[in-house]
This record gives C-alpha cells, sequence and structure tokens, in this order.
C-alpha cells in the first residue's frame, strides 16, 4: 500500500505537540529520577508515559506499522527492519529535563527501508519545531517575536557559507551516559584532538559544545547553528528524526552508514554536517584525519 508520508508527518506534529504538554507539567526531580544502565543514564515517570502515549496513538493510527522506542527497547530483540518503523525517543536530553536545563525534545522518526523519512524534533521549553520529510525540505516553526500564538515556519534549506576547514567549526559533540570502556576513551580522544592546538596535533576548532540531546544537536547542524556533530554510542531513536531533518536541508550524515543503516550493529558513531555550498566532504576527511580514524 502506498505510504502517505505527508499524514505520517502531521500526526507526528500533533502526537510531539501533546508530548510537549506532558513534558512541561511534568516535575521531575534530579534527585530521585531513577537510573538504567548507571548512575548518569537517567529515566523519568515522564519518558515512560510518553513513550506509552506516542506508542498507543500511532498503533490505533497505523496498526500494522513497526515501532521502536526507547523505553520499551529490548536488546537484541528489537531490530530495524526495512517495513515502515516509527522509531520514538520520548524525552530526549533527560538529563537536562530533570535538571530544567532548556534543551530537551521529543524525537519522532519515521523509516522505510530503514531510510529516514520523516523527522518530528519539539523542544517544548523553547516552543522549537522542527520536521522533514523526505523529499520535502525541512522547516522550523518557532514563536514569532514577541511570543505570541502566531508562529514562523522557516524552511531550514538556504545558502549558508562554504566549510573552510575544522578550526573554524563550532562543534557538537556529547559525553552521553558511558563514563569507562571503548567509547568514553572514543570520546576522551575525539574531544581533546579536536579542542587542541594544530602543535598539539589538533584541530583547534572555535569551539565545542555539549547541548544534551542528540536530536537537537542535528537539528541545530540541520539550521546551520552548529557546523558539526559527531557523537558515539548513538542509539535509532536519538538520529532517526534529525537525520531526515539534517539530509533535507542539506547536511550530510557521514557515518552512520548512509544507505544501509543497521543501527544495532553499525559502530553507533555519527558524524553530521551542516549544508554549506562547497567543503562538506573536505570536513568530513579532516576530521578522520584529526582523530585518527576513529570511526
Ligand atoms: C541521550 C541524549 C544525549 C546523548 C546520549 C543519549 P536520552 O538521550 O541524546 O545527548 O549524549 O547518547 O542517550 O537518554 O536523554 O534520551
Amino acid at each position: 500500500a502506498d505510504i502517505n508520508l505527508q499524514e505520517i508527518h502531521d500526526l507526528l506534529i500533533e502526537i510531539a505537540y501533546e508530548a510537549g504538554r506532558l513534558m512541561l507539567t511534568a516535575t521531575p526531580s534530579y534527585l530521585d529520577s531513577g537510573t538504567k544502565k548507571n548512575s548518569v543514564d537517567l529515566v523519568t515517570e515522564t519518558d515512560r508515559a510518553v513513550e506509552f502515549m506516542v506508542s498507543s496513538r500511532l498503533s490505533k493510527a497505523y496498526p500494522s506499522y513497526s515501532f521502536i522506542g526507547e523505553e520499551t527497547y529490548v536488546p537484541g530483540e528489537t531490530t530495524l527492519t526495512s517495513a515502515p518503523t516509527f522509531i520514538c525517543d520520548p524525552v530526549d536530553g533527560t538529563t537536562n529535563f530533570v535538571h530544567a536545563f532548556p534543551a530537551f525534545c521529543i524525537s519522532l522518526g519515521f523509516t522505510v527501508d530503514k531510510i529516514p523519512s520523516v523527522g518530528v524534533i519539539y523542544n517544548p521549553f523553547l516552543d522549537e519545531l522542527y520536521t522533514g520529510i523526505k523529499g520535502k525540505g525541512s522547516f522550523v516553526t518557532k514563536k514569532a517575536n514577541g511570543g505570541g500564538m502566531e508562529k514562523l515556519k522557516l524552511p531550514l534549506k538556504k545558502e549558508p557559507e562554504l566549510l573552510k576547514d575544522l578550526s573554524t567549526c563550532l562543534i557538537g559533540a556529547e559525553w552521553g551516559s558511558d563514563r569507562v570502556g571503548n567509547n568514553f576513551d572514543l570520546k576522551c580522544k575525539v574531544f581533546t584532538k579536536l579542542a587542541a592546538s594544530k602543535e598539539n596535533g589538533g584541530a583547534m576548532v572555535h569551539s565545542l559544545r555539549c547541548v544534551g540531546s542528540a536530536a537537537l544537536n542535528l537539528a541545530l547542524v540541520a539550521s546551520g547553528q552548529q557546523d558539526v556533530f559527531w557523537e558515539g554510542g548513538c542509539w535509532a531513536w536519538d538520529v532517526a528524526a534529525g537525520w531526515c531533518i539534517l539530509e533535507e536541508a542539506g547536511g550530510i550524515m557521514a557515518s552512520g552508514n548512509p544507505g544501509n543503516w543497521n543501527p544495532e550493529v553499525d559502530s553507533r558513531a555519527y558524524l553530521a554536517i551542516r549544508g554549506a555550498p562547497s567543503g562538506q566532504k573536505e570536513i568530513v576527511e579532516e576530521f578522520w584525519e584529526v582523530v585518527g580514524n576513529g570511526r
């Protein structure tokens, strides 16, 4: 049967706004939020309640489509297939959420043949909505000046400046919740290499930012507010929506196996570059050169 991406996109936006209301009325505490893998991998009642609302609404509207959600994911059992699949991170940036740091969002992706085809990312605190449909562009909808009800819908694709080299880039990179092991070692290396002076073998980038949500990082790159985003250790729900929005804005995902995405099996490291008239490929090459092929 035909898949109506526009209709799916419209429903995901409705659901994202409902999720935003749940987040803004919640009162999470950083002292008594639950943990998963370790003491910094936080989860709240809101994460679970939002995911339940999302999966209930989607299974009613599209009973035959698959669903992958962060809070109901079962390692080894939940895998991305070529079937139409909704991919949900109910609260991306849970640590920010419990600390009231204003960078958290719901991230809703939709894949067909494992290709991110619809993306909806909504930050309820700032009331910023990033959306994209494969082949139809991506947009940010935000409060108009003065913060009234009227909203501005702006296309993300513009002609930003060319990318010169890493030294002039603002780079998003995340610690995530790994604090030991290969992923942690890799992140320490990448952070150090990017920041270090050239005499010390680094790229001496303009700066590094840890905004605390992989989805918002991708939205920032899509909209040209960051030039690059790199993170090792992401899951499908962290990147599915942002990937679509990024590509529709002229950005590229340079790792993560574009075209043959296997989020379970792949390295789980993602490198995103903003749209630019030129310089994207060079930035990718320089990145791997500087960090020593740390894919
Ligand atoms: C996390 C955030 C964080 C990233 C982690 C993610 P969560 O998602 O996106 O920025 O560094 O890798 O797991 O746990 O808040 O949904």
